[in-house]
């Protein structure tokens, strides 16, 4: 069974190929060189930048995975959540290539993909916990089965990449700023700068970021250019303790087995080498996708394809579906 997953929620576009569960190819084409020149993703270039490369994307993850078109049993594209004219880019290509090979489209949730690409090639135990952290979300789920997930936290206002993203814009880095801060971090003392923890209610399994963002604001305004090291190491800290702290009470409300990561902020060494310390301290088995199923990609709309599949979900009707 040979599954074509295709991604363009964002900033990535992406083509994956999934044959029998193992996977074939995993094109990725990054726009960071387009919006950095504006320090944020600008929609429009965005859908624009998605509709130039995904033939070419395409044809060279068959090229990649050694298959033709017609070899393709079945599709899966994520539909939502995500940028209306970016997700219509992948969608639209999506249903017209279906309908060349007359295959089925399955649509996926982009965030049930970022946790799902851990089961690529690894057995699981379900029930599980599974937190999202990329530049538009921070959300926790409830993992019931491959195909059932349910909100139990998520972020009130900006989501965490958003804010790595902000706040390296505050410090004058490039877009996006995730990686900039990691990488200025490791100059500096993550103990020097106290920042504000913001944990919500005592039981809360939501996020808030904006007080921490805020704070990083002005500080940063009366801060000197040599203090960067300081206040990345010291920013990115205080990150840890949000997530870990939110992570660690949704385990103890919930005694699953599993906790799962998904989303461009995982790439971030420091995060996950505190969830692995969390994981030790709680004897929770963690699945953290490598580096390069953490950011959008086409893979892991396969994959979320293939559970559906396998149990037994219906593909859409032909009618082109953003959510
Ligand atoms: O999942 P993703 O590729 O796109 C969305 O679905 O949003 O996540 C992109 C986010 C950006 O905010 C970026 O700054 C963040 O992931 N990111 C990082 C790192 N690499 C990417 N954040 C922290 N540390 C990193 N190393
Ligand atoms: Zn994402």
């Amino acid at each position: 069974m040979i599954i074509l997953g295709i991604e363009s929620s964002c900033d990535e576009t992406s083509i994956g190929i999934l044959k029998d569960g193992v996977l074939l190819a995993n094109e990725i084409a990054s726009q960071h060189d387009i919006h950095s020149l504006y320090g944020g993703v600008v929609p429009e270039l965005a859908s624009r930048a998605h509709v130039e490369c995904i033939d070419r994307l395409f044809l060279s993850a068959l090229d990649t995975g050694g298959i033709t078109a017609e070899e393709i049993d079945y599709i899966g594209v994520t539909t939502h959540p995500g940028l209306k004219g970016a997700l219509l880019a992948g969608t639209a290509f999506a249903y017209g290539l279906g309908l060349r090979l007359d295959i089925p489209v399955y649509p996926v949730n982009h965030l049930f993909a970022h946790i799902a690409v851990n089961f690529l090639d690894r057995d699981v135990d379900l029930p599980g916990l599974g937190l999202v952290i990329s530049g538009g979300h921070t959300t926790l789920f409830y993992v019931k089965s491959p195909v059932e997930f349910k909100v139990v936290g998520r972020t009130l206002d900006d989501a965490c990449g958003e804010t790595f993203d902000k706040v390296g814009r505050m410090l004058g880095l490039p877009f996006p700023g995730g990686p900039h801060i990691e990488k200025t971090a490791r100059e500096g003392n993550p103990d020097s700068i106290r920042f504000p923890v913001p944990l919500l209610s005592k039981n809360s399994l939501d996020f808030s970021f904006s007080g921490l963002k805020t704070a990083l604001r002005y500080h940063i305004e009366s801060s000197r250019p040599s203090d960067k090291p300081d206040i990345c190491a010291s920013f990115q800290k205080t990150v840890g303790m949000i997530l870990i702290e939110k992570a660690s009470r949704a385990i103890d409300r919930y005694p699953v087995k599993s906790f799962f990561l998904g989303g461009g902020v995982v790439q971030n060494s420091y995060l996950r080498s505190e969830f692995e310390k969390l994981a030790d301290r709680r004897r929770i088995n963690l699945h953290i996708p490598d580096k390069r199923l953490c950011l959008d990609n086409g893979a892991m709309a396969a994959v979320m394809a293939q559970f559906l599949i396998s149990r037994g979900k219906k593909p859409t009707s032909r009618r082109i579906e953003v959510l």
